[in-house]
C-alpha cells in the first residue's frame, strides 16, 4: 500500500509511506524477538530523507527496509563523510512505546554533521522519523525484559564525485533493530584492553563527533582486545597520560566516599546515558568530578582502596560493570563489591525509567507511537 502525499519544503512533514509487501510474518518477527541478539535483525521499513544544497531537505519517505543503491564514485565510499547516531524504543507495560532523551541524540547529530560539513538535520525532522518508523514497525518493539529495538539514524554524502569537498547531496536514513544484550553473557562485569599503541582522537579531530571514521579507527585496537580475553577497549588521550572512553561507551570511576569521576575532554563523545547517570547520581547525593582523568589515579585509587568500581555506559550497554583493566604495563583488578555495586544500582533506576516503572522526574521520556 502507498500513501502518496507533498514533498516537503518546510517542518510540516508530509511523509511517502510505502509499506513492505514482503514484512516478515508474526511467527518470524517472534522468533526473532525471543533471541535478538544485538545489531543482527531489522525490521520491515526504514526511513529516507534527500538533502541537496539547492533543495535543502525534501522527500521524507518511509519504504521497505533494503539496499540503498549507490555510485561506486559516491563521496562517502572514499572520504567517510558520514554521521550516526543510537538511541532505543522501549515498551511499557500497558503495551505503549517510548523512546529516551531523543532531544539529545538529535542535537548531538546536529553537532556531528557540523564537523563533518554534512547539513544539519532539523531537531523536529528527527524526532517525527522515529514517529514515523514506529508507526509502521511498531510491533518490532520486544516486550521481554530488558529488550528493546535499537535504532539507527544515519546520514552520508551520497553525491558521485570524487574531489575533497563538502557534498552537495546527502541522504538521512533510519532503521531499526531489535535488541537484546550488548555484550554476549548480558550484565556481568567485562575486562577491557588498555591501549597504549592506537588512539582513538587527537586534538582538534573528530573524537566528538559519532561518526563512522572513529568506530574505523578503533577496530585493530578492538581486536587487540579481543585477543586479549577482553570486550572492550580504554583508549588513552594522545599524551597516554589521561583517559578518553572505550570503543564505544564512556567509562566511570567510584569512590568510596560517593564520588562519579569521569573524563572530561573535547575529544570524547558526549554520552547521553553519562550525562543521564551522572544527574541520577546528583539526585542521590553522589557527587561528580568530570576533569580530565590520568589512569594513574585509576591504578593508585584501587591499590589504596580509593576507587571501588568502575563501570561503561552508553546505549548499547546501558551500564556494565568493569571487572579488569589489562594493558601491556598494566594491571587493575577492580574488587569485589561488599555490597551492591553502586553501577547496578544506578543501571537499575536508569532502566527502572526508560521502561516506565518509576516516575519519569526529568521528562526524558517521549511516546512514539501516539
Ligand atoms: N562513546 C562512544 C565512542 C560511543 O559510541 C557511545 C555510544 O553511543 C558512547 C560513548 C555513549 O553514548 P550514549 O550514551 O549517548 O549512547
Ligand atoms: C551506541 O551505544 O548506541 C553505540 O553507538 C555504540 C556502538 C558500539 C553500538
Amino acid at each position: 500500500m502507498t500513501i502518496n502525499l507533498l514533498p516537503m519544503a518546510t517542518p510540516d512533514l508530509l511523509w511517502q509511506v510505502t509499506r513492505n509487501d514482503a514484512a516478515k510474518s508474526a511467527e518470524a518477527r517472534a522468533a526473532i524477538l525471543a533471541d535478538p541478539g544485538f545489531g543482527k535483525h531489522f525490521t520491515d521499513h526504514m526511513v529516507d530523507i534527500c538533502w541537496s544544497e539547492k533543495g535543502g531537505w525534501h522527500r521524507p519517505r518511509v519504504q521497505p527496509y533494503g539496499p540503498i543503491s549507490l555510485d561506486p564514485a559516491a563521496a562517502v565510499l572514499h572520504y567517510a563523510q558520514e554521521v550516526f547516531e543510537g538511541l532505543k524504543a522501549y515498551r511499557h507495560a500497558d503495551g505503549s512505546i517510548w523512546t529516551f532523551r531523543p532531544e539529545a541524540n538529535a542535537a548531538r547529530m546536529q553537532r556531528s554533521a557540523k564537523r563533518l560539513a554534512l547539513p544539519e538535520l532539523p531537531v523536529e525532522y528527527f524526532l517525527e522519523s522515529l514517529k514515523q518508523l514506529i508507526a509502521v514497525d511498531g510491533d518490532w518493539v520486544p516486550t521481554a525484559p530488558e529488550t528493546s529495538l535499537y535504532l539507527r539514524p544515519f546520514m552520508f554524502a551520497k553525491e558521485a564525485f570524487l574531489g575533497v569537498r563538502p557534498a552537495a547531496k546527502v541522504n538521512y536514513y533510519l532503521i531499526a533493530s531489535p535488541a537484546g544484550a550488548y555484550f554476549t553473557g548480558g550484565v556481568t562485569p567485562v575486562a577491557i584492553w588498555l591501549s597504549t599503541q592506537y588512539a582513538r582522537a587527537g586534538k582538534g579531530g573528530t573524537g566528538a563527533a559519532k561518526t563512522g571514521g572513529n568506530y574505523a579507527s578503533s577496530l585493530v585496537a578492538q581486536a587487540e582486545a579481543y585477543d586479549h580475553g577482553c570486550a572492550q577497549v580504554l583508549f588513552l588521550d594522545g599524551s597516554g597520560t589521561y583517559l578518553e572512553e572505550l570503543g564505544g561507551m564512556n567509562v566511570v570511576l567510584v569512590t568510596k566516599d560517593g564520588r562519579l569521576i569521569t573524563p572530561e575532554s573535547d575529544s570524547i563523545l558526549e554520552g547521553i546515558t553519562l550525562d543521564s547517570v551522572l544527574q541520577l547520581g546528583r539526585d542521590r547525593g553522589l557527587k561528580v568530578e568530570q576533569r580530565p582523568v590520568p589512569l594513574q589515579e585509576w591504578v593508585d585509587g584501587v591499590a589504596s582502596g580509593e576507587i571501588v568500581e568502575a563501570f561503561a555506559c552508553g546505549t548499547a550497554a546501558v551500564l556494565t560493570p568493569i571487572s579488569e583493566l589489562k594493558g601491556e604495563h598494566v594491571s587493575i583488578v577492580m574488587p569485589e563489591p561488599s555490597g551492591e555495586r553502586v553501577s547496578m544500582s544506578l543501571r537499575q533506576e536508569l532502566t527502572d525509567i526508560q521502561y516506565g516503572r518509576v516516575p519519569d522526574r526529568h521528562n526524558w521520556l517521549m511516546r512514539l507511537d501516539a
